[in-house]
This record gives structure tokens, sequence and C-alpha cells, in this order.
């Protein structure tokens, strides 16, 4: 596993479409979603209000609602679905080995 790459999860702690936010050693805030047994990470951090994107909900199968005013985004690409966020999310690559989930930081 390269250096850029932390460990942030077990598979086994993800609920299939429940969002789950974890941080990463440079603060760095991301929302892990689990669909169809694919692993998906975006920026926790909403970009109409900062809102925690993992205090809300999948309401389609990779389509994320923010909890604060109900902003949509698209997890495999970050793009905006839905107002007010007119900013698209930054995407994390995902690696699972051995049953870990590993996120490679944007900022490393
Ligand atoms: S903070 Fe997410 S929609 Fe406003």
């Amino acid at each position: 596993m390269d250096a850029d790459l932390q460990r942030v999860s077990r598979v086994d702690e993800l609920d299939e479409g429940v969002p789950f936010g974890v941080e990463l050693k440079n603060g760095e805030q991301i929302c892990l979603v689990k669909v169809d047994r694919e692993i998906f990470a975006i920026s926790n951090i909403c970009s109409h209000a900062e809102f925690p994107l993992s205090d809300g909900e999948m309401v389609d199968d990779y389509v994320i609602e923010c909890g604060l005013h109900g902003a949509q985004f698209d997890i495999r690409d970050g793009g905006v679905i839905e107002l007010p966020a007119t900013e698209p999310l930054c995407c994390y690559e995902v690696r699972v080995e051995d049953g870990e989930v590993w996120v490679r930081s944007n900022t490393v």
C-alpha cells in the first residue's frame, strides 16, 4: 500500500447506503458511502454552507442529500444534482484491501 493512502475504516463498519464520516491525519473530512459493495469517498463538507454530509442521507443509489438545506450531490463524481449548492465536492480515491478501506488524500 503506498504512503499517500490512509486507512480510514473497515469495510464491515460501513452499512450499505449509509453515509459515514471519517477524518484523515491532515484534518480532511471525508464522507464514505458503500453502494452495491463499492465504496465512494467525497468531501464531508457541503459546498453550500459546510454542513457534514455524513449527517445527511442517500436519496437515490448514488445521490446524497445534505441534511441542512437539501442540496444533492452525485457520490461518484461530486457533481451537484440539486441546489442550493452550486460547487461540486472533492472526490477521493478509495482502495479496499483485506477488509480495510484506504483513502488517498488530495493534498499530500
Ligand atoms: S449546507 Fe448543505 S445544502 Fe446548505
